[in-house]
């Protein structure tokens, strides 16, 4: 199982931060591959200077990364405080550089950009966790919650990630020591949580594939085509 979990708040103290390593905490005792990214401080350019039209590959080896990573990984972990109701400009640009068409969406042979896209990701769960120092009713009733409606609506769901869970912690900036550990019980608690059902998934469609191989490789030997004389063929659809 590949897990995917990205930063972006500048403060290394963030509760953001915080929240982001117990959940690798979490991930590494259910004993799984991660890969993380501190979007700041791995100095993430966020700017998509091709425009929509030729944004399927770039000179970028660490955004080629990022969309290998992205495309491969069965949970997708986010963390970012929010900023005006949005993620900070470089996640924005992680958003704009890797959610990729081809890659993370595309369309259908005989639809084109303007029709309906279908999503590419193997990825069908994310968790994102959220800080702000707007209460979470005002946030809501104010505002309407908008990292709501794009993580879970714009970005993940129009990229074929069914399941998003949000959590938004706030107020953070005032929070207690006591308040912020019993969130990161909590936090410990749904990325463990996520993580064994990400595994039982991609257990069963790893299964899935395998029965799928085995189907065509038994209606092969079946065949009188003459495929079925050269096993190597046979091999080849197996590996
Ligand atoms: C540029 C900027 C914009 C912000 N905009 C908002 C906002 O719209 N709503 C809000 O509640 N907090 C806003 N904040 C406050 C942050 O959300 C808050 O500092 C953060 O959630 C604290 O959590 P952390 O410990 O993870 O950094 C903003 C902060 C900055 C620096």
């Amino acid at each position: 199982m590949r897990l995917l979990i990205v930063i972006a708040n500048p403060n290394q103290s963030s509760f953001s931060h915080a929240m982001a390593a117990t959940a690798k905490d979490a991930l590494l005792a259910a004993g799984s591959a991660i890969a993380l990214h501190d979007l700041y401080a791995e100095r993430f350019d966020p700017v998509q200077l091709t425009g929509e039209a030729a944004n399927t590959r770039s000179s970028d080896l660490l955004v080629e990364q990022h969309c290998s990573e992205l495309a491969n990984a069965d949970l997708i972990l986010v963390f970012h405080p929010n900023w005006w109701g949005q993620p900070p400009a470089i996640m924005k640009g992680w958003i704009d550089r890797v959610f990729r068409l081809n890659t993370a969406y595309g369309y259908l042979v005989g639809v084109g950009p303007d029709g309906v896209p279908v999503g590419l990701l193997r990825a069908r769960q994310a968790l994102v966790f959220n800080t702000s120092n707007t209460p979470i009713e005002r946030e809501q009733s104010v505002f309407g919650d908008p990292l709501d409606s794009l993580w879970k609506s714009c970005v993940f769901g129009l990229c074929g990630v069914t399941n998003v869970a949000r959590r938004m912690y706030a107020p953070a900036s005032g929070s207690s020591d006591q308040q912020r550990a019993s969130s990161l019980i909590v936090v410990n608690a749904l990325v463990a949580q996520a993580a064994q059902e990400a595994l039982r998934k991609s257990h069963s469609s790893e299964q899935t594939i395998l029965k799928v191989t085995l189907h065509a490789r038994d209606h092969l030997l079946k065949c009188a085509c003459p495929c079925v004389a050269r096993p190597g063929r046979i091999g080849s659809l197996l590996h």
